[in-house]
């Protein structure tokens, strides 16, 4: 104890990139256990919270202690910011706590898996033979088209047997890191149009001697249509100025919606981070385009003749979930926030979610990214996740299959494994629930024209369906 307060007296404040786990080793755990598990101070993890549970108030039982009970005031020692990774830090480890004590529905084949509202049994759509995929798309004819992030463009024929060749002719697409070929949708008039949309990573890849190969990417989007097994007519939707690509393997964001001639879609932050802020970039964003391309003249930075015209919203970090409220039109989303701090946000025009400026998370060694997770002019998620689940495709359901799950928004999560459910009124989240877990990474979540629950699974790499039983 006393060489410790020795250290503090040297140093002052610890330096700011000191990580958390070293944080609570030197200086909580002597009292709260190396285990979390309470000493001398109270268990962090059995979520039991004396001075209240919410971040707020742990953060002030960090900051002001209670000296009479022997719980020392933290403020001044650490900084705000690394009071801030503290609380992300404890709320991981009691969620870890929490999770070893649970059941959660890891549903298979054979089992019936009850949730709260309905119960379903799996069936497996394709168990092999595709590549991390991405999305999926429903053709009115049955067959399904299915992204592999490699670059491939793989159909489904109607029983769900993964046709041997991919389509033919598809734009080169650029497997860096975390992007290649994403998203594809179907423009809401397919049947008249036959227009099919990709989102991929887009740019250029150099051989430099004795290198690994230099790739210079970033999001892009085209439409075309698919003749006897081969992409033709192929248009640029979106294609970013080549000066913003970047060799960063990480944030690609994509995903689509379609809505009254619009198409949404988003381009991650590509490890910019502030870039994010930056309106005269692409980074970090959510656009809105007509169909063809264009900029409508009514998009909230048009008149701003340094920015992007094309730029709905910005501040977000990598949103790869995109969903529109069947009922009243609300455009929703889902980001992978850094380490904690995943976010469920309503999307408006022109407004800024904050990245990184505010953030419920931290860097993913432990170091705080800022202290604050609030400012006025930047907008505070619908809901967020400490710790993350690494928020991966959003629907909203609208089928008949599972009528109590009518307008229920589903959210996948890749490193938690899961399908959470998340019941809307108006536009705030009352009830949360998972419904799948620990079958594979959810990279996807899409309701069929079937009323089926469509599950893309990466590693292992399938496509699972949930079918409604009793
Ligand atoms: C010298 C012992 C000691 C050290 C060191 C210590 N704590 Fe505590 N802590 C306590 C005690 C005792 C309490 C209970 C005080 C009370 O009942 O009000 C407590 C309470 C807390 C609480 C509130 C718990 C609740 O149920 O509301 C939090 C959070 C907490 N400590 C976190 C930390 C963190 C983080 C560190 C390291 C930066 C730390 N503590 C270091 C003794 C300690």
């Amino acid at each position: 104890m006393r060489a410790m307060l020795m250290i503090l007296a040297a140093s002052g404040t610890l330096a700011f990139g000191q990580k958390v786990e070293e944080i609570y080793g030197n200086y909580c755990s002597g009292c709260h256990g190396a285990k979390f598990e309470g000493g001398q101070g109270g268990s962090l993890v059995d979520g039991i919270w004396k001075h209240g549970g919410t971040d707020a108030e742990i953060f002030k039982s960090i900051a002001k202690g209670n000296p009479p009970l022997g719980m020392t005031p933290w403020e001044g020692t650490l900084t705000n910011e690394q009071i801030r990774s503290m609380v992300v830090y404890l709320r991981e480890q009691e969620r870890k706590a929490a999770v070893q004590g649970m059941q959660f529905p890891k549903p298979s084949p054979d089992t019936v898996t009850k949730t709260e509202l309905q119960s379903y049994k799996i069936e497996t759509v394709v168990a092999s033979g595709l590549e991390i995929p991405w999305a999926i798309a429903f053709l009115p004819d049955g067959r399904k088209l299915v992204t592999e992030r490699p670059g491939r463009l793989r159909i489904l024929d109607k029983d769900g047997k993964l046709q041997p060749e991919p389509v033919k002719n598809t734009p080169e697409v650029i497997h860096h890191g975390q992007g290649g070929l994403m998203e594809v949708a179907l423009h809401p008039d397919y049947e008249k149009n036959g227009w099919v949309y990709l989102g991929f990573a887009d740019g250029t890849v150099e051989k430099v001697e004795g290198k690994k190969d230099q790739a210079k990417v970033i999001t892009s989007v085209v439409r075309g249509r698919i003749k006897d097994g081969t992409w033709t007519d192929q248009e640029w939707i979106y294609r970013a100025d080549p000066k913003f690509r970047s060799g960063a393997g990480v944030h690609f964001g994509t995903r689509f919606i379609f809505d009254k001639g619009y198409i949404y879609f988003v381009v991650g932050e590509r490890g910019g981070m502030m870039e994010a802020q930056d309106v005269t970039r692409p980074n970090g964003k959510i656009f809105r385009l007509h169909d063809d391309g264009r900029v409508p003249e009514d998009n909230p930075f048009v008149k701003n003749k340094d920015a992007i015209p094309g730029i709905w919203s910005y501040g977000h970090r990598n949103p790869q979930g995109l969903a529109m409220d069947p009922r009243d039109g609300a455009l929703y989303n889902t980001e992978h926030g850094p380490r904690g701090g995943d976010e469920l946000n309503l999307v408006q025009p022109g407004k800024n979610y904050g990245w990184p400026v505010i953030t419920y998370g931290m860097n993913y060694n432990g170091t705080p990214i800022t202290g604050i997770t609030e400012k006025e002019g930047m907008e505070q998620p619908v809901i967020y996740w400490v710790p993350s689940i690494a928020a991966s495709g959003l629907d909203f359901y609208t089928g008949e299959k599972f009528p109590k799950w009518k307008n229920d928004l589903f959210a996948g999560g890749l490193a938690a494994q899961e399908v959470r459910r998340l019941r809307l009124e108006g536009k705030k989240v009352v009830s949360q629930e998972i419904v799948l877990k620990g079958i594979g990474r959810v990279r996807d979540v899409a309701e069929g024209p079937d009323g089926f629950i469509y599950v893309l699974l990466n590693g292992p790499d399938s496509i699972v369906r949930m079918v409604p039983a009793n």
